[in-house]
């Protein structure tokens, strides 16, 4: 077979150019001491039941430093390395294994389409890494993830300590790799931000489908159908996490995933979904009419919710720190629920005291990437971070009244109301990678009058 004809049939390219992976691990390795060196595991598939695994999806460590999305792989970085710095253990070709399962890579080919400076056969792993670990004094790990390759590293260690008396230098110190890794992570390149802008896309269109298609009658899962079945179309195949969609008072668990009761006139509807494209995130959350109109205490608490939300994306800009967002849309809630008359008292009391929390009892965003909560710090060095460009986060605040909350006036009860969007800071300000959806009372309606 020709080279050309190989390369075609091989697993699809990464989207993210293949030289920003070799950039990222350099970027690591510059950040590490010498004579260390840093041992990555990709993820272990996981069992569903009997034979049959759920769908693989790499780790995002792992995915982010080589975009490689095999499982049963090792990517070990070794600063000062004079054969190589990034050197990758992963699954021989195997047309037995292939006939079955489909192309694996094989470490020739890894090295040259995933710019690694060699690569090994796994089942080679525990001959070869003892070596390259041992003389270093320190070990950048993701310790307490992975038991099985805790267990792993352990004995590779055991194997040098073993041989003190021949001379060998077992490592003295292991350290969380995670630290370094993470905050390159929350910042999101070029690169990085085209394939979130495409994500979002997708989300958002699979959200107005399910505006459109909404009516009483239907269940809570021929929407999440609706939207999974957009996504897939777009060749996002995984959601970034399972879909909530709550009717009525169902919205007001926030994790509610049973998706199965049926949607009735009358009630709203919380679709909170995401799709995964090219192993990152999207989360957007809408709340709706199931019938397409609003009655006037669902406006009204929702108009609260829509302005808290717009108050916490106008907070959103360099210079401000992480909790100003949050700030913003808690004092906007708060005057709401006092406004309606859900809460009494002075609004900075009610703040203070947390008064606010029976209705609102989570924080207004998270850090969004190849995670759906995405790593990075929220807090350096006791202050909350300050935002910058590339940084990546949702906006959600919500308002869920308990169904069985009798110190608020029977009309509110069981309304379960959230609106998320997907917000990347810029050097002037913010841009809404999930603008698409509409979300003002009037555009909702007008959106789904039109509906057939
Ligand atoms: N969908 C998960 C979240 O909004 O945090
Ligand atoms: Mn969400
Ligand atoms: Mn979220």
């Amino acid at each position: 077979m020709s080279v050309a004809k190989a390369k075609k049939a091989r697993p699809e390219a990464p989207k993210i150019p293949v030289a920003e992976f070799r950039k990222r691990r350099e970027k690591l390795l510059a950040g590490m001491v010498p004579n260390s060196i840093a041992i990555l595991p990709a993820a272990s598939p996981v069992r569903r039941n009997r034979d049959t695994e759920y769908p693989y999806r790499q780790d995002s460590d792992f995915v982010y430093l080589t975009g490689f999305g095999e499982a049963e792989a090792i990517l070990v970085l070794v600063p000062g390395r004079e054969h190589g710095e990034s050197i990758l253990f992963c699954r021989e070709r195997d047309p037995e294994y292939e006939q079955w399962n489909g192309r694996l890579v094989g470490p020739e080919a890894a090295v040259e389409d995933y710019l690694l400076d060699d690569a090994f056969p796994i089942a080679d792993v525990d001959e070869i890494l003892p070596g390259l670990i041992e003389g270093r004094q320190r070990v950048y790990t993701s310790m307490g993830l992975d038991e099985k390759f805790d267990r792993q590293l352990m004995e590779w260690v055991n194997q040098i300590r073993s041989k003190v008396r021949s001379g060998a230098h077992p490592p003295g110190e292991f350290v969380a790799l995670q630290h370094g890794l993470h905050d390159l992570r929350l910042y999101k390149s070029a690169a990085e931000v085209k394939v979130m802008r495409r994500a979002a896309r997708i989300s958002a269109e699979a959200h107005i489908r399910a505006m459109q298609t909404c009516k009483p009658g239907l269940h809570e899962y021929d929407l999440e159908a609706e939207i999974q079945a957009h996504c897939m179309r777009q060749g996002a195949r995984f959601q970034a996490y399972p879909a909530i969609v709550g009717g009525g008072s169902n919205a007001c668990i926030l994790h509610y995933i049973d998706n199965m009761a049926k949607l009735k006139s009358g009630d709203l509807v919380l679709i909170d979904a995401g799709c995964e494209l090219d192993h990152y995130a999207s989360d957007i959350t809408r709340t709706f009419p199931v019938n397409g109109r609003f009655s006037k205490a669902q406006q009204a608490l929702y108009e609260v919710v829509l302005a808290a939300q717009e108050a916490a994306i106008a907070e959103s800009r360099p210079e401000q720190h992480w909790n100003h967002p949050h700030e913003a849309a808690v004092t906007v809630l708060t005057q709401g629920l006092v406004d309606l008359g859900l809460l009494s008292g002075e609004v900075n009391e009610l703040i203070e005291t947390q008064a606010y929390r029976p209705f609102y009892m989570h924080r207004t965003g998270h850090w969004l990437g190849l995670d759906v909560h995405d790593v990075g710090e929220y807090k350096v060095g006791g202050e909350w971070r300050v935002l910058e460009p590339g940084m990546v986060y949702t906006v959600e605040p919500g308002l869920y009244v308990s169904p069985d909350d009798d110190s608020v006036a029977a009309k509110w009860r069981g309304i379960g109301i959230r609106i998320e969007d997907d917000v990347l800071i810029t050097a002037k300000g913010h841009e809404v990678l999930t603008a698409d959806v509409p979300k003002s009372v009037s555009e909702i309606e007008a959106l789904m009058a039109g509906r057939q």
